[in-house]
């Protein structure tokens, strides 16, 4: 007798107990729950556990194709991390703890962002940031790079951006980047936020940076590009553009254009 009551105290106890921790489990089944060595489902899916309604438990849910973002070694979080070296993503975003902090710090903004928006911010970028028309395994790689490098970094990087975006005064339509450069390039800069809008020419962020990609030789600084300005055809032989004229003052200010304060010097997190 005493037994049965003990049992019959037990048993709710318990099924209660396991809804509460994991309603995953109770529709996706035990078996996956199998080969995830002791994690919860939310450590990689997010979501939430604690209700049985499809619709809630799947809030903010992290699709199959960017959940293995957890682990280094992956497959997803290592072409990531390739593409945002190549497309030189921290020329202008702090990754994984290392960057320009001339755009938003995505350690930070990726913790306020679900997959679907990380996918539209690749797909249909703001308007300072350049269109890489990726394909979507692609897009889901790097979103995958950047789950990782928001959860995994240890980085102290949650200042905010640097940029300050003025509106379009006279004070800037003056600036030498307007003048001589912004008909055919971009850039974000420290001190005045997006400059030109042309897309001919690659969109110079954080030209001066450890971040921008270089060249056949190496880094740009200021004494290469004052030759390349003179003659890009003398650096690059099949440069299209026209070499330019400009004087010490307006070189000067051009200068200050590629300035990014301080970066985060803080490798990514191993
Ligand atoms: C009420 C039942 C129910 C609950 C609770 C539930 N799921 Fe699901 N889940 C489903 C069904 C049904 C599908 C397949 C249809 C779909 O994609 O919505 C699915 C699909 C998925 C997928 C694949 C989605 C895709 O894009 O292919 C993942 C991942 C997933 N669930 C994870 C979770 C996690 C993690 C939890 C707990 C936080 C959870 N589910 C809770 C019913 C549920
Ligand atoms: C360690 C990270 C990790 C954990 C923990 C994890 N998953 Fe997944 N899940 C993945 C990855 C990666 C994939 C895609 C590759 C695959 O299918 O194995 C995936 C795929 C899925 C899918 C879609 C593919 C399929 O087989 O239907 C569902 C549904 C799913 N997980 C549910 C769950 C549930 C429920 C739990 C908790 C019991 C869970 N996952 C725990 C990483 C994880
Ligand atoms: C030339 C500078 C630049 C480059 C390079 C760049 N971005 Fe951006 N990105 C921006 C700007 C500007 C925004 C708009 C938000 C802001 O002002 O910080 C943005 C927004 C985003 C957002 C949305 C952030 C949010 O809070 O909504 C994501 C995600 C993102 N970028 C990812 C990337 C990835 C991944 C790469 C590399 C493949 C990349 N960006 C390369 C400038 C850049
Ligand atoms: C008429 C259009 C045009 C103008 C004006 C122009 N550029 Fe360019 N620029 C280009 C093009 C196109 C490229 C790509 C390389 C090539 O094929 O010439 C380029 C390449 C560059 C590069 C090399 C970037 C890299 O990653 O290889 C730098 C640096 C550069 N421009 C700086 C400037 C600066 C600074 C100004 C203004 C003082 C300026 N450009 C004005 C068209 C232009």
């Amino acid at each position: 007798m005493v037994w049965l009551i003990v049992l019959a105290l037990l048993l709710p106890a318990g099924n209660v107990k396991a809804a509460a921790f994991n309603s995953c489990v109770n529709c996706h089944g035990q078996c996956r729950a199998a080969d995830t060595a002791g994690h919860e489902c939310s450590w990689c899916h997010f979501g939430s556990a604690a209700t049985s309604r499809r619709d809630l438990a799947h809030r903010n849910l992290v699709p199959p194709s960017c959940a293995d973002f957890r682990s280094e070694s992956s497959q997803s979080v290592h072409s990531g991390a390739h593409l945002a070296e190549l497309l030189a993503c921290r020329r202008c975003h702090v990754v994984g703890g290392a960057g320009n902090r001339l755009a938003q710090n995505l350690d930070g903004a990726v913790r306020t962002l679900d997959v679907a928006q990380m996918r539209q911010a690749l797909r249909q970028p703001a308007q300072q940031m350049p269109r890489f028309n990726l394909p979507a395994h692609d897009v889901d790689s790097l979103v995958s790079y950047l789950l990782h490098g928001a959860y995994a970094s240890v980085a102290g990087s949650e200042q905010p951006p640097l940029v300050v975006h003025f509106t379009a005064d006279n004070a800037v339509a003056q600036l030498p980047f307007e003048r001589h450069c912004g008909g055919c390039h971009q850039v974000l800069s420290a001190q005045y936020g997006g400059l030109g809008t042309g897309r001919n020419g690659p969109n110079l962020s954080g030209l001066f940076s450890r971040f921008y990609p270089a060249n056949a030789e190496r880094h740009w600084n200021a004494e290469l590009l004052q030759r390349w300005l003179r003659n890009p055809r003398q650096l690059r032989p099949v440069a299209i553009m026209p070499p330019l004229q400009l004087n010490d003052d307006e070189f000067a200010g051009l200068l200050q254009t590629f300035r990014v304060a301080d970066d985060c010097h803080t490798p990514p997190a191993r």
